[in-house]
């Protein structure tokens, strides 16, 4: 625990986070979007780095207070023969004027951001409070982990202390500077790759690179489906076999951390990064981490849960609190990062925003509490690029700072810790033993993954990628290109199909119109980070982006497939989507028309077609819906494809007759024409399911994205809607959907039957009373790990049924299982707990299984601080979406 003195502190905590706030980067965003077109990675990053640095040092100096955050007058002295910055200081600080909050404009955040020393005693690495039990809880590494869907809950808690046990040993030799190296990165374009720590010793260093759909800022890598593709297939071995192959491609390429997957929930529909992250329901989205992370680390790269916590828009990012109540925390947000520390994730990277009112970097309680304490983490936290706001965000939980200088690629404007951790600890302001756990979280991590052992040298410069001397080349791509294909196949929705115009049956002439139909002008990398929409939508822009090896266009694919039909086929094209005559013109009596649609986003740092990062609205781009209706004025047999980042509103012409088909294709990567063309034409049956809802009108979302704000302030974003994520809202208000959470249609029928379930007992009683407790509706202990264990989270009760194909065609149902609460427990009408991908051969059945943990039917405590079982009497359905339930039971509580 560390004892600091309690004036000293505060002092500290008011001038770093008034430092911290003048270094505010909103400015990043205006900058750079002048250079989203043509310009050069090297470019845009110097233009980053110029932009926030003029921001940082006009504001720093700023001594004004904008009536909407109370910090004022600040003043640094840095002593820069030292190289530190910070250590020594004068403040002077005057309170905000009262009555401050702004006439107009968004709501801002009045309550100002302060850095507490921890009130939470988080011992340096809890353990967890079960020992493994073969067949249920077996000891094993995460580089083995047990198969996709297994039963088994992996205890990774053995290996985990062995790689402490290793890195204590390490680091005991080492002074306090070695140990602080360890904890901060090199600064910004200094190393090969976007974060760098330095060797120590005889430790290495470590290389940190995105992007969370594989290898960004090199070549020779593959461009895997986005993470929201990857959760449309609801199928959780796909998405370990996915997780798998990008951690194969980053160690292939020498890279330590990747910086991946990304969990953020997709609250607002507009979320310029929603594409990155698995949807807009916890559960899901709680599964698919789980999963690409056994994936990623099995390959032996470390992963990183990313971005924690409550980063929920791109507008402000820098600059908002999102104001979240702690149910809704622990049941929505932070359930997917459970959900990683479960799998064994080495990292966790905070997020740029405030979370109650203070940064999530410096949130003892985030980080702490919830993190450390109650899930047990034993990595380490590393900020995002430039989310760090103070030295004394080490007591509140922060373990690395990244890239590691104050302003992002400027030396000289030194770093929160360097120099400036070992001061602190010098002069006793944070405790030596803090040190110590830091060093030792980053090297167990590293140990944890036997990166020790010949792992690869770096081969490539994210900054400059085409340097001879640092470039090696290395093709790390393997067979890879076929697991993308596939996903995106699996992970597109079909919406409509009428008159059973899909699949495709050797049309003798084929119109494909839309611009997303052919390549880009620009070529597969023509936009720095992805900043452009032209041509077939593989990914959305941002550091999530990838370098395309190459990208398969519709076009391309479907003029392939139709030579393989040989049946005397015909394709024509039209791929400008504002010349509607033109466009009639070529769809204008052809056996089919398909028109190829889509809807981009990105980080807020670049603004395409003045979407900063966010959707400006929820329509499909480039005069799309006009498009359509204007095809569908001479083609009866009108076909959409929409590669999309989430929602978009399709009521103009959803329910024209002439539109006879819709498929929702997501954001699939490299083999987008080859994946949609496989769903097309039949060789796919398609199962994937909507992971959001799709709204009749944007109103109808129960959060919607905070605009507006000036230069200083902090947003306030209110969690108002708590629970009611998505769905859940529409459920509640009993708001008609457009397409609900879940929904996808097949080319071929289901029909659901022989509902089961039964408690599931087994023979170790480690957990009885822990067991006999919940069941009595007493919350679970408030212990170190606790939310984490075992008897918590392992399966309590099975769900059986039996789902028969009802067609002539092969498919895959992906079956739910949606749980209501009683009414006591103040839950919305139907959560989603359990799916299940069932292959069932045409006039065929298959059983359905899907388990229940005490978890799962319990909700949060806030006052016990613990997960506690309603009282009442429990049901669920289990059905093909979130309103199509086609059997119904009741948990025999
Ligand atoms: C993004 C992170 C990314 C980091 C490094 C930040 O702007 O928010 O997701 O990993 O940059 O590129």
């Amino acid at each position: 625990m560390v004892v600091l003195n309690a004036r000293l502190s505060a002092l500290c905590a008011l001038l770093l986070a008034a430092i911290a706030d003048a270094q505010s980067t909103s400015e990043l965003s205006s900058a750079v979007s002048a250079s989203s077109s043509g310009a050069s990675a090297s470019e845009v990053v110097s233009s980053i780095v110029t932009s926030v640095a003029s921001s940082a040092s006009a504001s720093a100096s700023s001594a004004t207070s904008s009536g909407v955050t109370s910090v004022a007058s600040v003043s640094t002295s840095s002593s820069t023969s030292s190289g530190v910055t910070s250590a020594s200081v004068s403040a002077s600080v005057s309170a905000a004027p009262s009555g401050s909050a702004a006439t107009t404009g968004p709501p801002l955040e009045s309550t100002h951001i302060t850095i507490p020393i921890s009130k939470y005693p988080f011992s340096s690495f809890p353990v967890p409070s079960a020992s493994p039990v073969p067949g249920v809880y077996p000891s094993t590494s995460p580089k083995s982990p047990p198969p996709p869907g297994s039963r088994l809950i992996p205890d990774f808690g053995p290996a985990w202390k062995a790689a402490h046990a290793r890195a204590k040993r390490l680091i005991s030799g080492w002074s306090l500077e070695q140990k602080v190296a360890t904890t901060t990165g090199t600064g910004y374009g200094n190393g090969l790759c976007v974060g760098n720590i330095p060797p120590i010793a005889d430790f290495p260093g470590l290389c940190l690179q995105d992007a969370p759909l594989g290898v960004r800022g090199t070549d020779f890598v593959t461009v895997f489906p986005t993470g929201l593709s990857a959760a449309a297939t609801w199928q959780r071995a796909l998405i370990r076999a996915r997780g798998l192959a990008i951690g194969q491609e980053f160690k292939g390429k020498g890279v330590e951390v990747a910086l991946g997957p990304m969990m953020n929930l997709g609250r607002i529909a507009q979320g310029g990064r929603n594409w990155e992250g698995f949807g807009a329901d916890p559960f899901l989205s709680g599964e698919a981490a789980y999963e690409t992370i056994l994936g990623m680390q099995a390959a032996g790269v470390q992963a990183c849960a990313k971005h924690y916590i409550n980063d929920e828009q791109e507008h402000f990012r820098m600059q908002e609190s999102s104001n979240v109540d702690d149910r809704t925390e622990h049941e929505i947000y932070f359930h997917p990062f459970l959900r990683s520390v479960q799998a064994g994730v080495t990292s966790v990277m905070c997020s740029y925003n405030l979370i109650n009112g203070t940064y999530a970097c410096e949130n003892d309680y985030v980080l702490n509490e919830l993190l450390k304490n109650q899930a047990g983490f034993q990595g380490y936290v590393m900020t995002d690029w430039g989310a760090h706001h103070s030295t004394m965000s080490a007591v509140a939980g922060m373990d690395m700072s990244m890239p590691g200088d104050i302003v992002l690629g400027d030396p000289s404007s030194g770093s929160w810790w360097g120099a400036n951790l070992t001061a602190f600890v010098q002069n006793g302001s944070i405790a030596e033993s803090r040190i110590d756990d830091m060093a030792e979280r980053i090297v167990a991590s590293w140990y944890l993954l036997d990166q020790d052992q010949n792992y690869p040298e770096v081969s490539f410069n994210a900054f400059f990628p085409n340097d001879p001397a640092t470039n090696g080349h290395i093709d790390v791509q393997s067979d890879h290109y076929k697991i993308v294909r596939e996903i995106g196949a699996a992970g597109s929705v079909l919406l409509k199909n009428t008159n059973s115009a899909l699949p495709l049956k050797k049309p003798r002439s084929v119109a494909l119109i839309g611009n997303d139909a052919g390549p880009s002008s620009r070529g597969p990398n023509g936009y720095t980070y992805a900043g452009g929409d032209d041509g077939i939508l593989g990914v959305g822009w941002g550091s999530g982006s990838g370098l395309f090896p190459y990208l398969i266009s519709p076009l391309e694919a479907i003029q392939a497939r139709v030579r393989k039909d040989s049946s005397g086929s015909q394709v024509s094209w039209f791929l400008n989507n504002w010349d509607l005559a033109g466009a009639q013109a070529t769809a204008l009596d052809q056996d089919v028309a398909l028109v190829f649609v889509n809807a981009d986003s990105g980080e807020g740092f670049l603004t395409v077609d003045g979407n900063e990062g966010d959707r400006k609205n929820l329509t499909l781009w480039q005069n799309a819906d006009n498009l359509i209706a204007a095809i569908a004025e001479v083609n009866r047999n009108t076909i959409v494809i929409a590669h999309s980042v989430g929602p978009a509103i399709v009521e103009p012409w959803i329910d024209n007759p002439n539109v006879t088909a819709v498929v929702w294709a997501g954001v699939p990567g490299q083999e987008a024409g080859n994946s949609i063309t496989d769903v097309l034409y039949g060789d796919v049956n398609p199962s994937g399911r909507l992971p959001y809802t799709m709204a009749k009108r944007p109103e109808d979302y129960g959060a919607q994205l905070i605009t507006g704000g000036e230069v200083d302030d902090i947003l306030r974003i209110d969690y108002t809607e708590g629970l009611n994520i998505d769905y859940r809202h529409f459920d509640a208000n009993n708001i008609d959907p457009r397409f609900e959470f879940g929904f996808g249609l097949s080319y071929t029928t289901f029909s659901y039957a022989g509902l089961h379930i039964s408690p599931i007992t087994h023979a170790d009683s480690t957990s009885a009373s822990l067991e006999a407790a919940w069941a009595a509706g007493k919350a679970s202990p408030a212990d170190e790990g606790a939310v984490a264990a075992l008897w918590l989270h392992r399966p309590a009760f099975e769900v059986t049924f039996t789902v028969k194909n009802t067609g002539a065609v092969a498919g895959t149902e992906i079956a739910q299982l949606y749980l209501h609460f009683p009414s006591s427990a103040g839950e919305p009408p139907s959560v989603l707990r359990g799916f299940e991908d069932i292959q069932v051969p045409a006039h065929g059945s298959a059983q359905g299984k899907i388990t229940l943990s005490r978890y799962d039917l319990s909700v949060w405590d806030v006052d016990a601080k613990g997960w506690r079982k309603p009282s009442g009497e429990f049901t669920f359905s289990i059905g093909a979406s979130s309103r199509d339930f086609r059997l119904k039971g009741t948990v025999p509580l």
